[in-house]
């Protein structure tokens, strides 16, 4: 049993994606959620930069005491994840595009992947696909431009709903069945993406996949909370705090936002 709380990171908001469903799953556990928003988004910085912003994010949860980390962010993930799990000795949660799922159920065998430049150019991206380039034909975007506009909270805006349109456009010429989104801002977008694809095509996040695996890892490593205690569900920011106000607006309640410079 251990009572400290779970540490998750995003370069932002988007992570907090992860951080509903991890509470919806865990809700005896208490959270520690980073968004490095001053320093998003980081699909365009380079890999050793994401390492280095990773290396940091991850220092201040220890420093405060995290007893497992979430790495809430596919572009920290695919570039940052293994040198993570070498420097500091505490489990690690990742999250990755579910090519998989999406793969084995697709029926047209053609998917699409919405994510940002640095998880599609990654090592680990590259690897995970290669399993099924050869059975599956894979339409990759860079979602360019998503994650700037969903940190300033423009999410249902016109300029979203351009970018969106000419994303998917070259995805449904291909006659995809599965978009996997391979961002952790990208699911507060389903509302405008479903109004965009046709019926048939279903989207795929990772968010309860990670959810259920954040909990396999307590499991495993004996680190569930005491279901008698209060929780403590806390987010910094190191910008300001109103879109991470407006994603979390039904938690409001038993959350507390802080703005501290990390
Ligand atoms: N939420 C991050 C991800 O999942 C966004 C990356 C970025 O800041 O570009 O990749």
């Amino acid at each position: 049993m251990n009572n400290n709380p779970i540490g998750l990171f995003d370069s932002g908001v988007g992570g907090t994606s992860i951080w509903k469903e991890i509470h919806h799953l865990l809700p005896n556990e208490s959270t520690i959620y980073l968004a490095d928003s001053i320093n998003a988004p980081y699909g365009y910085k380079t890999v050793d930069e994401i390492i280095s912003l990773s290396i940091k994010n991850t220092e201040l949860l220890l420093k405060m005491g995290s007893k497992l980390i979430v790495v809430a962010c596919n572009t920290a993930t695919t570039n940052a994840i293994e040198i993570l799990r070498e420097k500091f000795n505490v489990p690690f949660i990742g999250i990755e595009p579910a090519i998989k799922p999406a793969a084995l159920k697709s029926a047209s065998k053609s998917i699409g992947i919405l994510a940002t430049k640095g998880t599609l150019n990654s090592i680990l991206f590259s690897e995970s696909l290669d399993e099924y380039k050869e059975h599956i034909k894979v339409t990759e975007i860079i979602g360019e431009g998503l994650v700037s506009l969903i940190e300033m909270g423009k999410i249902d805006d016109s300029e979203i709903n351009i970018l969106l349109n000419k994303y998917l456009q070259p995805m449904l010429k291909k006659d995809i069945d599965y978009l996997v989104l391979g961002c952790s801002h990208y699911p507060y977008l389903i509302p405008q993406l479903k109004k965009i694809l046709p019926k048939q095509v279903k989207i795929i996040d990772s968010g309860i996949a990670v959810a259920k695996q954040t909990k396999n890892v307590l499991i495993q490593n004996n680190l569930f909370a005491n279901t008698d205690l209060q929780t403590t569900l806390c987010f910094y920011t190191n910008t300001n705090t109103s879109t991470l106000e407006f994603l979390l607006n039904e938690s409001l309640n038993k959350i507390s936002i802080n703005i501290k410079a990390f």
